[in-house]
This record gives structure tokens, C-alpha cells and sequence, in this order.
């Protein structure tokens, strides 16, 4: 709309004729005159409508919340009572000269200018763009903007560069269970959306870029939670020619930045991150995330600490031998010769580490394998045939005999990042658009079914449990 001014420059417009659109936020009709609060993505406005503005009154008695306006006025001062110290505009409102109404609106399920936290969060889900439309949501969505802007500045300032890894891709296991999506011009074979972009980072490393990172989309098919979407965004990266120390100190100085640049009115609680290896972490909390707060109930208190030298191997609940991390971590050197002999398995460490704060896991990575020998020695441990790993990861192992770099890496979730800065209580609370604890969009309607002629081109037929 030309000659539209945001609703924040508005005090650069002090005794001028102005055109602001957005939405009638409240109103509140006094009789003679008809006062409204006006919004837009840059804040809110009071309007006054006199009984001298004929038309423009007429038009104010009709209006209601929500509707969406275009509204021409003089921007003039407010009485130096009015006058509240770091509240936008409340040292000027607009005098109505004339209301152009450009749609309007249902009443809303839920009020729009309060808070929705206690609002049934499966209306707040189906109408998630009214959801949106909320003070609080609009500050969650635009600081996670901050946030993810912030880290791809720090990545490209540090020399990485951000590549895009495939989202059709085929299984890597990290430990859950995988989306797939089925091939049509090869019927009965499918694609895997990424669990992470594991693999391709290590590729990228082979492949001499030496510093990857991306904001990455990954899925995994497992139960929701407070912290666990089906669908979520790392901060992955990816180095090259690196030890465990120096991809610590990089994150804990990004980190650190991060807080003092977005979030300066929090309190670290202590600088350096302190250092606990797991095995300290077990004996001493119970738990691998300890909450290191002074002051639990603190949201401006960031505990960061570090968790080292996790165990390689572990027990699935079936008995069987996983990863606890991901088969692509590189041993200790201490336990090397245990390793290479496929004994004591789970005194086995790996150059594995995670970050923590508050309690919750913010980002695992490791320092990788790259000699095909060494990984082919993990998957043989793991009980994966010789085939199996071939079938699985010959593109891995072939990799690794074509002169792969050391390298190492981390992947932070920017959701559970966002969440604890914001002091929100879960995660879906700063995704724009999240699915329920049951991984339903209740406002698309997915999962869905799809057409008999759909399923038919796909060469699926359903056996329906
Ligand atoms: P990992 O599986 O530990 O490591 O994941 C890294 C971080 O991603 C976040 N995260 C999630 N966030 C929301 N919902 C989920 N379902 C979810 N799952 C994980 C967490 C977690 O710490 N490829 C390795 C990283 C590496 O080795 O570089 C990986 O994905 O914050």
C-alpha cells in the first residue's frame, strides 16, 4: 500500500496526515467519541474518532475486533500524563479523518490481544494463524528469527558455508524410527526423510569443504514431548581438520555471544561452561542433562555445562547393542585396543560430548571416524553383516578410502534454544507451525488419507491395522 506508514516510525509524523493499516485490536465506544487500538507487525496505535469526523464516526460505530483497516489520520501528541516511560506510542494517538474497512472479521475463537497459553491448545492448533496473530506468539516467532539469523552470521563470520542436504534421502541410524516416502517411478522402493544430515556432513567434509553448516529440517517417527517435535531444525555444522577442544571452545564463545547480543538481560551462571564427564554425570546427578541452576525457578539464570566422554555402546530395552550416539563417533584413544579386540564393550568411550542447559540436551556430536577399517569395526560390533553394511553404508565406507579428512561436528536444536530463551514451557510454543502431542496438524488435517488413484500410481495397497 504506498504512502502506508508502520505504526513504530509514526512519532517521526507528529502534526501530519498520516494512512496506517493492520487491525482493529480494541475498541471502546464512548458515545460521542469511538476510540480503537490499532496493530500492525511493528506495534500498536491508539485512534480517536470526534464527533466532528461525520463519516469517519458512522464507520467507527461499526467496526469490531479484528477487522482489517486502513485508517488516514493526524498523528498528534498526548497530554504529558498520558505519557508512559518504553511504551511505544503512548506519547501520541491518531485523530481519525477517515476508516476504510478492508475486510472484516468472524468473532475469534479465542481473544487475539491476550495471552493463549490457557487457551485448549487444540483450538489454538486448528486456528494456528489467529494463534499467530498474538502478542506473545509474534515475539516467539520473530526472536526465533533473531536467533537463526544470528547463528548463520556467526557460522559465515567464521568461514562455513551453508549447504543444503537432501530431504529425500535413505535411512541413517540415529536411533529412531523414519518417515518414508514412497517412490512411484520405482514402485515398492522409498525414499527417508532425514533423521539428521549425519552423513551428507561427513560427505561435505570428504568432498574438502571443510567447514559445513546448515539450519537443517530433520524428521524422526517417534513419540512427542514437551521438547520433541516429529519435525524440528538444527544448527547442524561440520569441521574438518579438528579436535573435540576446538569445536567446544567455538560453540561455547557462539553461545556465549548469542546471550550477551538477544538476550543481555540473562545471567550465565558460570563462564567457562563447567566440564563433567558422564560417568560424573551419572554418579553425581542421575542423569546425563543435570539442571546446574542456583536457582531453579530462575528463567534468567543459563546454566551451560558440558557433558564428555560418553559411553560408545549400550543395551536397547531388546538386549540388542546400539550406537549411543551414532556409529560414526570415533573411540578414545585409551580405549582403542578394546575397541579393535571387541572387548568390555560398554567401558568403551567415544570422543562423544554434549551440550546442557537447564536441564535440558541442547546439541550432541562427536569427533568422527574417517578410516573405513575403524567404522567397518563399529557396524561389526553392532552385529551388522558384512552385506547389511555394504547394503547400508558401502557409499560411507568407500568415502572413507578416498582421503577423508579428521573431522568433527555438532548439531544444536534451535527449538529447544528458542524455547529456554523465551521462557517458554515446551517447544511448540516457538514453531510456527507444530503438530499436536499425537504429530497431527490439526489445521491442514495431516496425516491424511490420499486417493485410491493415488495409491494406485504408487503401487500401495493398504493393510490397515
Ligand atoms: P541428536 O540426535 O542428539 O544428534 O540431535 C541433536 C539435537 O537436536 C535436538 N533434537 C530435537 N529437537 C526437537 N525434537 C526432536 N525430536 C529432537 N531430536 C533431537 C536436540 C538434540 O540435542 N547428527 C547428530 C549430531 C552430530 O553428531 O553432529 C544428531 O542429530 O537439541
Amino acid at each position: 500500500m504506498r504512502n502506508r506508514i508502520y505504526i513504530k516510525d509514526l512519532k517521526d509524523y507528529i502534526g501530519t496526515e498520516i494512512i496506517i493499516a493492520g487491525w482493529l485490536d480494541v475498541r471502546r465506544d464512548q458515545g460521542k467519541m469511538v476510540f480503537f487500538d490499532m496493530r500492525d507487525m511493528t506495534g500498536r496505535v491508539q485512534c480517536v474518532t470526534l464527533p466532528n469526523h461525520v463519516e469517519a464516526i458512522e464507520v467507527a460505530k461499526t467496526i469490531r475486533s479484528e477487522w482489517v483497516l486502513k485508517v488516514t489520520g493526524m498523528v498528534n501528541k498526548r497530554p504529558e500524563k498520558d505519557i508512559k516511560a518504553n511504551f511505544l506510542n503512548s506519547d501520541l494517538e491518531i485523530e481519525v479523518l477517515k476508516i476504510e474497512v478492508l475486510n472484516k472479521a468472524e468473532t475469534t475463537p479465542f481473544q487475539i490481544n491476550e495471552n493463549t497459553i490457557g487457551i485448549n491448545e487444540d483450538i489454538r492448533m486448528k486456528y494456528k494463524y489467529l494463534d499467530l496473530r498474538t502478542e506473545r506468539m509474534q515475539k516467539n516467532i520473530r526472536m526465533r528469527d533473531k536467533i537463526i539469523s544470528f547463528f548463520r552470521d556467526y557460522m559465515h563470520k567464521n568461514d562455513f558455508i551453508e549447504i543444503e542436504t537432501p530431504m529425500m534421502t535413505k535411512g541413517t541410524p540415529e536411533g529412531s524410527r523414519e518417515y518414508v516416502v514412497p517412490s512411484r517411478l520405482w514402485q515398492g522402493n522409498f525414499y527417508v526423510l532425514p533423521q539428521s544430515p549425519q552423513q551428507f556432513k561427513q560427505l561435505c567434509m570428504v568432498a574438502g569443504f571443510e567447514k559445513y553448516f546448515q539450519v537443517a529440517r530433520c524428521m524422526r517417527d517417534e513419540d512427542t514431548r514437551g521438547d520433541r517435535q516429529p519435525e524440528f531444525t538444527q544448527l547442524d555444522y561440520e569441521m574438518s581438520f579438528v579436535e573435540q577442544e576446538e569445536i567446544l571452545e567455538y560453540t561455547e564463545k557462539m553461545f556465549i555471544q548469542l546471550v550477551n547480543n538477544l538476550y543481555s538481560n540473562k545471567k550465565i551462571t558460570k563462564i567457562p561452561f563447567p566440564r563433567i564427564t558422564y560417568k560424573e554425570a551419572m554418579e553425581k546427578y542421575g542423569t546425563d542433562k543435570p539442571d546446574l541452576r542456583e536457582d531453579k525457578n530462575n528463567p534468567n539464570e543459563l546454566a551451560f555445562c558440558w557433558i564428555l566422554d560418553f559411553p560408545m555402546f549400550e543395551k536397547t530395552d531388546e538386549g540388542n547393542l546400539q550406537a549411543v550416539h551414532h556409529p560414526f563417533c570415533s573411540i578414545k584413544e585409551e580405549d582403542k585396543d578394546k575397541f579393535m579386540r571387541g572387548e568390555d564393550l560398554f567401558s568403551i568411550r567415544a570422543n562423544a560430548y554434549d551440550l546442557v542447559l537447564n536441564g535440558y540436551e541442547l546439541s550432541s556430536g562427536s569427533i568422527r571416524i574417517h578410516e573405513s577399517d575403524v567404522q567397518k569395526q563399529v557396524f561389526k560390533l553392532l552385529n551388522i553383516s558384512e552385506e547389511e553394511q555394504q547394503k547400508k553404508f558401502g557409499h560411507m565406507l568407500e568415502a572413507f578410502t578416498y582421503g577423508a579428512p579428521p573431522h568433527g561436528g555438532f548439531a544444536p536444536g534451535i527449538d529447544r534454544i528458542v524455547m529456554i530463551l523465551q521462557n517458554e514451557p515446551n517447544i511448540r510454543e516457538v514453531i510456527a507451525f507444530p503438530k499436536t502431542g499425537e504429530g497431527k496438524d490439526l489445521m491442514m488435517g495431516s496425516p491424511s488419507e490420499i486417493a485410491e488413484e493415488q495409491l494406485n500410481d504408487l503401487g500401495i495397497k493398504l493393510n490397515k491395522k
